[in-house]
């Protein structure tokens, strides 16, 4: 039962309110303004809740009560059914197109290749979202907070998914008009086709995602336009429920691993938000522990986190190594390049939060090559529902863990698929391709090699007994 005492104040917003994450500063803003960053520090914001005050349910398993109530189009979302944890906004505000119906598998062949005993690899398939991807869970929370402040335009920079996701839910809802920028010849074609065609306006910056990051957030401050990359709090608020929905798929049982894609570091910082919550409210008894995944061509996190020791150290951080690393990549023009373009991304805004997740969840970060990243993909591909490039790093992230010693054979593992498998086709008809123009442009040129678990298409002649017996020799 959802504990009732205190559901008169289920829809007040004076119970929630926006937090600076820096615990030197602590300064606390309205839910009801918008702000990406404290106006006192600078540093990212949290929505932060008086749980002593607001309705909790005694235990998750109280959330299946809202599977009977699916014709409320609230409960019926995977992300509003648990409300009650994210409980900024009241209900009339809410919005959602019914994203969140997303599936756990239990995914055994794909298992055997990251190393795993049977039954113990789980793929939390998030590209089955209404725009393909993760996105989704976040931007009905940011779209709900936009409507509560009456906004009229929202804006992104994005790699694709966070594009697609806007244009969607502007498109669907018509709240707001969608302003997209986007890095040129950076986004995959399933991802510009969902931005154009749901009527987005497309901004296309000659650069890449870190300096579309950089423009959009002048240009929203200087516009007033809302904001809903994951600078904003609100949109980490939707993207906690992912972790909801993976306890709910595990019958509430806490696996050993969470193992995510790493980015802009939104997933990452919204999963440890959410255990960090679960285990102050006493809804969980332990924490999983989390593994970052960067790809080998954009690999921040790995470096700060992994090679020079950066930690979040209750919130003061150690910020010379980061400067350095920041001063490095301008003065030798790195930009951030591999075939996992929605993970290519040099400059992760979110990586403070994300550090206080990797402490908080006892977390590791791994990089891994484009080669093993479409060799994990393939597997997803053949042995479960498929995933777009830069979701199968979880996949190759938990392999290399398990190589190591550092996952166990016997550990519960789930890997975070982000995105769906058509959101980058190019990508994957590139590696099952038998022209080799195609694979040399899209993929030798980014250091892949072979197509060791290829499907490659047999050509035969237009004539019957050619095709019955090209039939007859392959199957
Ligand atoms: N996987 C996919 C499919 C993504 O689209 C993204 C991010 C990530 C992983 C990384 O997630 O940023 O939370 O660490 N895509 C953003 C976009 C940047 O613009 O669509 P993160």
């Amino acid at each position: 039962m959802l504990l009732q005492a205190h559901s008169q104040n289920a829809n007040r917003t004076d119970l929630s309110h926006q937090r600076c994450i820096n615990p030197a500063c602590g300064a606390t803003y309205e839910t009801h303004s918008i702000r990406t960053s404290c106006d006192r520090c600078g540093e990212l914001l949290d929505i932060a809740y008086d749980w002593d005050h607001l309705p909790v349910p005694e235990k998750l398993s109280d959330f299946e009560a809202m599977w009977s109530q699916r014709t409320n189009p609230i409960r019926f979302s995977g992300v509003w059914r648990f409300h009650e944890l994210l409980p900024f906004a009241p209900q009339d505000k809410v919005v959602t197109v019914g994203e969140g119906q997303t599936l756990l598998q239990q995914a055994d062949a794909v298992g055997e290749f990251v190393g795993m005993d049977a039954g113990k690899l789980h793929l939390q398939y998030e590209g089955m979202n209404p725009s393909g991807s993760f996105k989704d869970n976040g931007m009905c929370a940011a779209f709900t907070h936009a409507r509560m402040m009456e906004a009229k335009r929202a804006a992104c920079a994005s790699t694709g998914n966070t594009s697609a996701s806007l244009a969607m839910y502007c498109s669907t809802t018509r709240l707001m008009k969608a302003i997209i920028f986007i890095g040129s010849g950076k986004i995959s074609y399933g991802k510009l086709s969902q931005a154009l065609d749901y009527g987005a306006l497309t901004v296309q910056i000659a650069g890449d995602f870190d300096d579309a990051m950089l423009r959009v957030q002048q240009v929203s401050k200087q516009l007033g336009i809302y904001l809903v990359n994951s600078v904003n709090p609100f949109r980490l608020e939707g993207q906690k429920t992912v972790m909801y929905r993976v306890l709910e798929a595990l019958r509430w049982e806490v696996p050993d691993w969470i193992v995510v894609p790493g980015g802009n570091l939104g997933n990452s910082s919204a999963f440890g938000k959410a255990f960090m919550e679960l285990k102050q409210l006493g809804l969980v008894d332990r924490i999983p522990r989390l593994a970052v995944v960067n790809a080998s061509g954009a690999d921040t996190a790995y470096e700060l986190y992994e090679r020079r020791g950066v930690r979040w150290n209750g919130g003061h951080i150690d910020f010379d190594p980061i400067r350095q690393h920041n001063d490095r990549m301008d003065r030798e023009h790195l930009k951030a390049d591999t075939i996992a373009s929605a993970i290519e991304i040099n400059r992760p805004v979110n990586l403070k939060k994300c550090l206080r997740a990797l402490d908080v969840m006892d977390g590791v970060v791994r990089q891994v090559t484009d080669q093993e990243i479409l060799d994990a993909k393939a597997k997803v591909g053949a042995g479960g529902f498929g995933c777009e490039p830069a979701s199968a790093a979880s996949v190759a992230g938990a392999k290399l863990l398990r190589r190591e010693g550092v996952i166990a054979p016997s550990d519960r593992v789930v890997c975070i698929l982000t995105g769906h498998e058509l959101k980058d086709p190019t990508a994957t008809v590139a590696y099952h391709t038998t022209d080799q123009d195609l694979f040399n442009r899209v993929l030798a040129s980014r250091g892949v090699s072979k197509a060791s678990y290829a499907n490659r298409a047999i050509a035969v002649p237009n004539e019957l007994d050619d095709i019955i017996k090209a039939i007859q020799l392959y199957s």
